[in-house]
């Protein structure tokens, strides 16, 4: 492999395997591993905590400021709000699960993490990474659609669930899915030239192996 920086748009439905090869391609190829999933689920929390429904968000983000910023964790870079981070089991709890589409869906809040994300190339850089992976919904789309590498991972919906429910997880992944890709700004929709990978039939090491071996073709 050779000095390049690589920056991957990783984007699928729930329960798809994302954050899973993510984190598999971070630790293989020392990229910095972006869910942006998880800035949706703590925008969420922190409009939820003030009361503001998916309908108030563009009035309140209008007149109010959500300082963001970022700390990198163990190869991970993780949004803070205000200074404060947030506990996984707090942004993967069934209120976000069930609510999270519906914020997401707001401009006002697509808007106001635009450009944060975008800046995570730079914090990679900064950070000493070789590349990032950012995986989410519209990665390859709109937020880096010049990635290097583009992928769309995909699963039947019936082993989707069932990995939620291994996880423990009490998450509606298809009426999520419907919201995702049927709403107007941003939906998941695979972006041109991406690879599809079926994460239903192939175990996370051959997930894995298969994008690294496209990676390395693109030396
Ligand atoms: O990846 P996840 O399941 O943690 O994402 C939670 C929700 O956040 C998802 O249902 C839709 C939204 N999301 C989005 O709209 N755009 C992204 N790039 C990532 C997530």
């Amino acid at each position: 492999m050779s000095s390049r920086f690589y920056v991957v748009a990783l984007d699928g439905g729930a329960g798809t395997g994302k954050s899973t090869t993510a984190h598999s391609l971070s630790r293989a190829l020392n990229l910095m591993h972006v869910d942006t999933g998880s800035h949706y689920r703590a925008i969420t929390r922190a409009l939820l905590d003030l009361n503001i429904s998916p309908g108030d968000a563009g009035g309140y983000l209008n007149k109010n400021k959500l300082p963001l910023s970022t700390q990198v964790i163990d190869g991970r870079s993780c949004l803070l709000i205000d200074g404060a981070g947030f506990e996984q089991s707090v942004l993967r709890s069934p209120e976000i699960n069930e609510s999270v589409s519906d914020f997401s869906s707001q401009a006002s809040v697509r808007e106001l993490l635009f450009d944060y994300q975008r800046t995570q190339v730079q914090v990679a850089r900064e950070n000493n990474f070789d590349g990032l992976v950012m995986e989410g919904r519209d990665i390859g789309t709109v937020i880096l659609p010049d990635a290097d590498l583009k992928i769309f991972l995909e699963a039947d919906s019936g082993i989707r669930a069932n990995r939620r429910i291994q996880d423990g997880e009490s998450d509606q992944i298809t009426n999520r899915d419907e919201k995702d890709t049927s709403r107007k700004i941003a939906p998941l929709i695979p972006a041109n030239g991406c690879i599809h990978v079926d994460t239903g039939v192939l175990g996370i090491e051959e997930v894995t192996k298969s994008i690294l071996d496209v990676i390395e073709t693109l030396t």
